[in-house]
């Protein structure tokens, strides 16, 4: 037990409430005297009784390296060691990825995981930073359990804590500390690779670079935490040179860049990729849970695409799947029909969520879903429960392995065309308008569900699509009966063609809209096409009927992805 307890009086913070992915703000928030103990505090008294509570726990902890983590990691040890909890198994240097945590809550039966990590958005002093629970399935806290955190901080009144010596997180090892927890430093990588290893097919790896030595791959840590496991993989593990790996290194502000990646945040890896003739190159998000990946001659994956290949080479490629099988598929509402295709080909049950990963938990728990994924380069598998982000990677690397077994030769911009002839394309693109005023979003959105309620637009014809039905999506989990309302505007068109509008859920400033289109195509003519060519016509007709430069004063996006 800890020795000497100190109740320290506070008051409340108004905004910690918990988003899509935990609490995200910017650093100075969280530098607030008692800003950050608060939602720590409010953290430890939520974690639900029956997942054991907060005393006693075993709790693992990671982040991704970026500016506050060292801080926050010394206040966790003090409220934890204050709360009875029993074990932290934390990272070297407090860094895990988050896919990685997951994974070591459900290997080492962890009460849940606190995730240091604004995932994706920029970090340094100036930017985000974010705290996030992942419960003991090694998934992400449900509602009900961030709203309790949420009112706990509107209405806390003191926080528990000891005084403990700082604890030094760069040696490997066990120590005591607060007169009764014990903090195991673990490195953080060595866990993940072995779970790679489970999964895929190392040697059948090995034997495509052995037969193919002109076979040029480029990973991209971003300055983020996947780095470390990048290099151990391609690097070691793989035995690739040394130029296989670009921005290793964790950085506490990304090296200044935003850690997203996609072909605006990624341009680095792009733009090598191109012009020193890499036949692969891919990269992760500061977190490691995103991916994108990429072909040599400006091919491009887009993620919708990605988790629909993944699927269909899934039981043929990768051992994992080979021998428990594919139990089903699932993708958020926005991402487009293209992983619904290979489902009803192979009769798999598919599954429409809300965006969030949160929403696949439930579905895995039951067995109901073993591959799924979401057009924001989130990818991912029953194997734990946060998208992964090196996963992916390796899912594509063996599916390369595998075709070119078949076929030699083939790149990534043949496996997308095969994919086309198999399933016809579904062009898609995501259209982000980033910071805009708050009350014109919602203006904008209100006027849509108007029309939603009207029903005004249906059976109209606009740019030559005509709209079949128009909805606010609407999510009811068929586990545990939960409904979770309002999830983005949607226009369904005729031919499948689909306008999906929604207010992003991670931003830290101002709000973002995410407009996203999607057209079909069988016409085998059109699979080479350029997307945003294909689109065009769509993307008119989306902001003619949304007024988006009326609401939000926008002409342009902030990105296309
Ligand atoms: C995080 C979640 C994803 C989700 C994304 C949506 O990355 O982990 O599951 O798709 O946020 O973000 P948005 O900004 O669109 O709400
Ligand atoms: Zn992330």
């Amino acid at each position: 037990m800890a020795t000497c307890i100190k109740t320290i009086p506070t008051t409340p913070f108004e905004g910690q409430k918990p988003g899509t992915s935990g609490l995200r703000k910017r650093v100075k928030i969280f530098q607030q005297p008692h800003y950050t103990e608060n939602f720590i505090q409010a953290i430890l008294d939520s974690i639900p009784q029956s997942e054991g509570g907060a005393k006693g726990a075993t709790l693992v902890v990671g982040g991704d390296g970026r500016y506050y983590l060292d801080e926050t990691l010394q206040i966790i040890v003090k409220l934890s060691a204050a709360a009875g909890v029993s074990k932290l198994i934390v990272g070297k240097n407090g860094i895990v990825s988050t896919p990685a945590v997951s994974n070591l809550i459900r290997k080492r039966k962890a009460t849940g995981g606190i995730l240091l990590t604004a995932s994706h958005n920029p970090g340094g002093p100036d930017n985000d930073f974010g705290i996030k629970y992942n419960m003991s399935n090694g998934g992400p806290a449900p509602e009900n359990v961030t709203n309790q955190i949420y009112e706990i901080t509107k209405t806390i009144k003191e926080y528990r804590t000891v005084d403990v010596p700082k604890v030094d997180f760069s040696q490997l090892g066990t120590q005591q500390v607060g007169g009764g927890m014990t903090i195991e430093v673990i490195d953080g990588v060595a866990d993940y690779i072995d779970m790679l290893k489970y999964i895929f097919d190392f040697d059948a790896i090995k034997e495509f670079f052995k037969n193919n030595k002109n076979y040029k791959v480029l990973f991209d840590g971003m300055n983020g935490v996947t780095g470390p496991y990048g290099y151990r993989l391609f690097v070691e593990e793989l035995g690739l040179p040394e130029s296989s790996v670009m921005r290793c290194k964790p950085l506490p502000d990304f090296g200044g860049a935003h850690p997203d990646p996609n072909l605006t945040y990624a341009h680095d890896l792009v733009e090598r990729v191109n012009k020193e003739g890499y036949d692969f190159g891919a990269a992760s998000d500061g977190d490691g849970d995103r991916n994108m990946i990429i072909g040599g001659n400006h091919a491009f994956v887009t993620p919708s695409d990605s988790v629909a290949i993944i699927a269909h080479y899934a039981k043929d490629a990768i051992p994992y799947f080979k021998k428990n099988g594919v139990r089903g598929l699932a993708r958020s509402m926005p991402t487009s029909l293209a992983l619904d295709w290979v489902a009803k080909k192979q009769g798999l049950e598919h599954f429409e969520v809300p965006t969030g990963w949160k929403f696949f938990g439930n579905l895995m728990d039951a067995k109901r879903c073993s591959i799924c994924g979401e057009e924001s380069f989130g990818t991912g598998s029953d194997h734990i429960r946060e998208k992964d982000g090196v996963w992916a990677i390796m899912a594509w690397i063996s599916i390369i392995a595998y075709v070119n077994k078949q076929s030699p030769g083939s790149s990534v911009h043949d496996i997308l065309q095969k994919h086309y002839n198999i399933y016809g394309r579904n062009f898609f693109s995501r259209y982000d308008y980033e910071d805009v005023d708050g009350k014109g979003a919602d203006d904008m959105v209100a006027r849509l569900n108007d029309k939603i309620n009207s029903g005004e637009w249906v059976g109209q014809t606009f740019g030559g699509f005509k709209v079949k039905t128009m909805d606010n999506f609407s999510y009811n989990d068929p586990i545990d009966g939960s409904v979770s309302k309002h999830q983005g505007i949607r226009i369904i068109f005729d031919d499948t063609s689909r306008i999906v509008m929604r207010l992003s859920g991670t931003g830290s400033q101002g709000a973002t809209v995410r407009l996203y289109v999607e057209k079909y195509s069988d016409k085998p003519a059109e699979y080479a096409n350029d997307t945003q060519e294909a689109l065009k016509p769509l993307i008119d007709v989306a902001l003619e009927l949304s007024l988006l430069e009326k609401y939000t004063g926008r002409k342009e996006p902030t990105v296309i992805t």
